[in-house]
Formats: C-alpha cells, sequence, structure tokens
C-alpha cells in the first residue's frame, strides 16, 4: 500500500469492472481502487495480455483482480464477463469505460472503416459497457465513469474521428445520469489532459511537439497516471455522492492555454 490521501479502506467489499483496465490510465486507474480494498476485474481484448495485468495487479495490491478478454465493440462479450464477475465477486459497484482507440490521420487519409472503428470503440463501446452493466449497477446503486479526452472541446488536426467518438462519449454520460439518477446510479466523465506514460503521448504525439508544448501548459508539468486515478477514486468515493452528469478535467488547465494535447 502506497501513502494515499484516501482511507485505505474506502472500498472494502466493493467490486470494480474497467474496460481498458490493462494498461496505460485504466491500469492506474484499477491499481488505485485495489489499493483501497476494492476487488476489480480487467477487461481487454489479448488474453495474454489482459491476464497478466491482472495477476500483476493482485499482486501489487492484496485484493483479487480478475482479467477477462473481452471487445466492447460486442455487447455479448461484456455480457459474459458481467456474469464471470457476477460469479466470482458477487456484484458489480464501480464500472469504468475507459477502452479506446487512437491513431492520427487528416480526414482525406481516413477510410469510412477507420472513422466508424473509433466510434465503435469508444463510442459504442462506452455504450455497451454501460449497457451490460446496468442490471447490476442497479442492484449496488453504483457508479459509472466513461474516460474521455479534451482534445474535442476545440478542433484538433488528425483527431476527427477521435473527436466525434469522445463528443459522443460526454453527451451519452449526461444521459446516463439524468435517466440513471433516479434509480441511484451515478454516471460521470473524466478528461484527462497530457499525461506521462501513456498510448496518447508516447506514440500518438511526435517529441518535437512535446518538448514544445510542455512550456505552454499553466502547470508547466505533464500529468500523471495515479493523479487520473485519483480522480477516479474520488468520484467513487463517499465524497462525491452528490456528482453526477459532469466531466471532471484533470489537465494542469491545458486546454484553456492551447486546446490541444
Ligand atoms: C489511417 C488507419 C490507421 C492509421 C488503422 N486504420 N490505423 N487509418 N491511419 N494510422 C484503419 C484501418 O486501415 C482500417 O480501415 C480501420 O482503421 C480499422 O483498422 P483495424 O486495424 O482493422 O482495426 P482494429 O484491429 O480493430 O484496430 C483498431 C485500432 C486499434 C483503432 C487501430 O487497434 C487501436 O487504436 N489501438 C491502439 C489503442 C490505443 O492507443 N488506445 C489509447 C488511445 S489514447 P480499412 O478501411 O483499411 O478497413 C486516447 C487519448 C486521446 O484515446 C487523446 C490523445 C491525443
Amino acid at each position: 500500500m502506497t501513502d494515499s490521501v484516501f482511507k485505505n479502506d474506502i472500498f472494502k467489499g466493493k467490486v470494480a469492472f474497467v474496460t481498458g483496465g490493462g494498461s496505460g490510465i485504466c491500469y492506474g486507474i484499477t491499481k488505485m481502487l485495489g489499493e483501497h480494498g476494492c476487488r476489480t476485474v480487467i477487461l481487454g481484448r489479448r488474453k495474454a495480455n489482459i491476464e497478466k495485468a491482472a495477476a500483476e495487479l493482485t499482486k501489487s495490491t492484496g485484493q483479487k483482480c480478475l482479467g477477462i478478454p473481452a471487445d466492447v465493440r460486442q455487447l455479448e462479450t461484456l455480457e459474459a464477463a458481467v456474469k464471470q464477475t457476477v460469479a466470482e465477486f458477487g456484484r458489480i459497484d464501480f464500472v469504468v469505460a475507459g477502452a479506446a482507440g487512437n491513431f492520427l490521420a487528416p480526414i482525406d487519409g481516413l477510410s469510412s472503416n477507420a472513422f466508424r472503428t473509433v466510434l465503435e470503440i469508444d463510442t459504442i463501446g462506452t455504450y455497451n459497457t454501460f449497457k451490460a452493466t446496468i442490471p447490476e449497477l442497479l442492484k449496488t446503486k453504483g457508479a459509472f465513469q466513461a474516460i474521455s479526452a479534451t482534445l474535442h472541446y476545440k478542433g484538433h488536426p488528425l483527431q476527427a474521428h477521435v473527436s466525434a467518438a469522445k463528443a459522443g462519449v460526454d453527451a451519452l454520460v449526461r444521459v446516463i445520469a439524468v435517466e440513471y439518477g433516479p434509480r441511484g446510479i451515478r454516471a460521470n466523465c473524466i478528461a484527462p489532459g497530457p499525461i506521462a506514460g501513456t498510448e496518447g503521448m508516447d506514440r500518438l504525439m511526435p517529441k518535437e511537439y512535446l518538448d514544445a508544448h510542455l512550456k505552454q501548459i499553466p502547470l508547466q508539468r505533464y500529468g500523471r497516471i495515479d493523479e487520473i486515478a485519483s480522480a477516479s477514486t474520488y468520484l467513487f468515493s463517499p465524497a462525491a455522492t452528490y456528482v453526477t452528469g459532469t466531466t471532471l478535467v484533470v489537465d494542469g488547465a491545458d486546454y484553456h492555454m492551447s486546446g490541444s494535447h
């Protein structure tokens, strides 16, 4: 257990279901939830990777983490994973829809299928994740989080597909909050800014761009994965029981300055 500003056992007895939890930001979120007593399930497309990540998380947090192969584009794989989660842990309290696809491409370099693929992973994948977990979230009066972005707040070149997809995620989460609030479910988005050690930064951003961009970030540094995990922990915690239908931007005021990552 690392030092934490949250109580160590804040999520004792709870169960989290995290798509995209095998790496990056959602791995960090899962780890922090586990460190605070939550049992977790992570989902990803590659069986070997997701099982390896789950074994690491079990070891590092001391709470059981189950790795289940699933593709968020296929609702039935998520429904099967929900069944497996309930068989193993008995419940689902928290859901994170974090699986995302991305590559840099100009609009005329995108096929319809390429554009559709990112919408299917990000937007429809978020819908499918919520849809598959609704029955369990209703039982526990649980909470849902989607991982969004800030790049669609302004026009961001080479990211038409992702911008459209994340705008859809934001809109979907607002509707979930309104439709399911009366039934006890909260739903929020987290919009990470430039976070070091993620695919979005390491694979998609050229080093020259990153060097120049760093000076424009008001906090003068990139964010850390644990800072996004803290935001997620807060939103799931009893400190946020009246927070729903919102997007928590965690970006060092980056988008106010440049509107880009
Ligand atoms: C143009 C591309 C392309 C590229 C794929 N396609 N890469 N088009 N430029 N660089 C096209 C393919 O040609 C194909 O279209 C269509 O997209 C589907 O590709 P497939 O490889 O068949 O699909 P699939 O195997 O399902 O993979 C989809 C994928 C995914 C989106 C490429 O594997 C992926 O994104 N992986 C990376 C995951 C990732 O980095 N996640 C973190 C995202 S960070 P055609 O027409 O040829 O069939 C993030 C934060 C945002 O989201 C903020 C940071 C900037």
